[in-house]
């Protein structure tokens, strides 16, 4: 790791031959939600589970909401940069972009015969989609089928994923299962994966909800000084006056300051909160903000040196992209050439 952060507790696993595979899509500006959510197991992961671990940019499945060639390269190239930055380490772990390993669209394609309608029709994530009346085109139903081949293809073992993911790994397990059944007499072509639903911390945004891109409360990682302090200044808190005592349990900006600060720490702003007071000084949220914004900007400061580091030359960023994709691609290569020989295909 390249700077302090939450360390994700995992299971002991011993299996050096276990992939771990899980996928982001490059949907907007990545915020302190996106880092305790998903970057950070990616880092406990890389460091921790015994076997390969691949991460990739999501960026096919990204076509079913985004139709802007240069905004789509523009957000793969700041996810790509936010994650190295964040600490991913090329020599540990594979992050590729989905595209360069197009093998992986054949494989939706011999999954789409193995797959019966009826599945892809009881996806939550599509039924929603389409209940919140978005007009579905023909790759949005059919996602699931290409999430399943992003991570049949290296064989994982284990997809770190939100609940909202877990029943299109489910869907890759019923894949892999219908596929060896059909095609290779049930020996084990493809991988039956195992979905891990990680138990990150729930992020509030600044309006209190879950800090989400489509809620417009984010804060996102890179931000600093005055700007930083504009948006956590937008943090809503009750109307306590200045002086009086605060609630810490109910609080947003407490909640916010927990993912950063320690134990010894919290206890003595938790203090401050029920005393309204700190020192002979009142305390009040303004105070907590200050703090909070502090530690935001302490925490990410290695890392955005980084960001701004590989923001000013694209082509380190491009270099790590490439090798990954020539790993990702090695080991897409070898499952593909089994399952075309399975399908009758070689
Ligand atoms: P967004 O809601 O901003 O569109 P995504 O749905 O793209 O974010 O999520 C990317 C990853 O970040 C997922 O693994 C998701 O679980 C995680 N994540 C997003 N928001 C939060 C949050 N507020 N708290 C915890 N994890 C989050
Ligand atoms: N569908 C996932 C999401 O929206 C991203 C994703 C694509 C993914 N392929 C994957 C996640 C394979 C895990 C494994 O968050």
């Amino acid at each position: 790791m390249t700077f302090g952060g939450p360390r994700v507790i995992l299971a002991p696993m011993s299996d050096a031959s276990a992939r771990v595979l899980t996928g982001i899509q490059p949907s907007g500006t990545i915020h302190l939600g996106n880092y305790f959510g998903a970057i950070a197991q990616c880092i406990a992961l890389q460091n921790e589970f015994p076997g390969e671990s691949f991460f990739f940019i999501a960026d096919y499945h990204a076509l079913t909401t985004i139709h802007d060639g240069d905004r789509l390269r523009e957000l793969v190239r700041e996810l790509a940069v936010t994650y190295l930055a964040c600490g991913i380490d090329p020599d540990k772990a594979i992050l590729y972009r989905q595209s360069d390993v197009p093998e992986v669209t054949e494989l939706t394609w011999l999954l789409s015969t193995v797959t019966g309608m009826g599945l892809l029709e009881r996806a939550h994530s599509y039924k929603d989609k389409v209940a919140h009346g978005i007009k579905p085109s023909a790759g949005l139903f059919f996602y699931p089928a290409l999430m399943a081949a992003d991570i049949l293809m290296p064989r994982s073992t284990l997809v770190p994923v939100g609940k909202d993911q877990v029943q299109h790994v489910e869907m890759a397990q019923d894949m892999a299962t219908h596929f060896n059944e059909r095609f290779a007499g049930g020996a084990p072509v493809l991988v039956r994966p195992e979905a891990r639903l990680s138990k990150a911390a729930y992020v509030p945004g600044t309006d209190g909800k879950k800090m989400s891109k489509s809620y417009g409360n984010t804060i996102p990682l890179f931000e600093s000084g005055k700007r930083l302090k504009k948006i956590v200044g937008q943090v809503v808190t009750d109307s306590t006056n200045l002086g009086d005592p605060l609630d810490a349990a109910t609080c947003n900006v407490f909640a916010l300051l927990k993912l950063f600060a320690d134990e010894g720490e919290l206890e003595r702003i938790e203090g401050w909160y029920r005393a309204g007071k700190r020192e002979d000084a009142p305390f009040g949220y303004g105070h907590a903000k200050q703090l909070l914004a502090a530690h935001i900007e302490q925490f990410f400061a290695p890392a955005r040196a980084r960001y701004e580091h590989l923001t000013a030359h694209p082509e380190e960023v491009e270099a790590v992209l490439q090798r990954s994709a020539t790993r990702a691609r090695e080991v897409a290569q070898k499952t593909l050439y089994d399952c075309r020989r399975a399908c009758g295909l070689v």
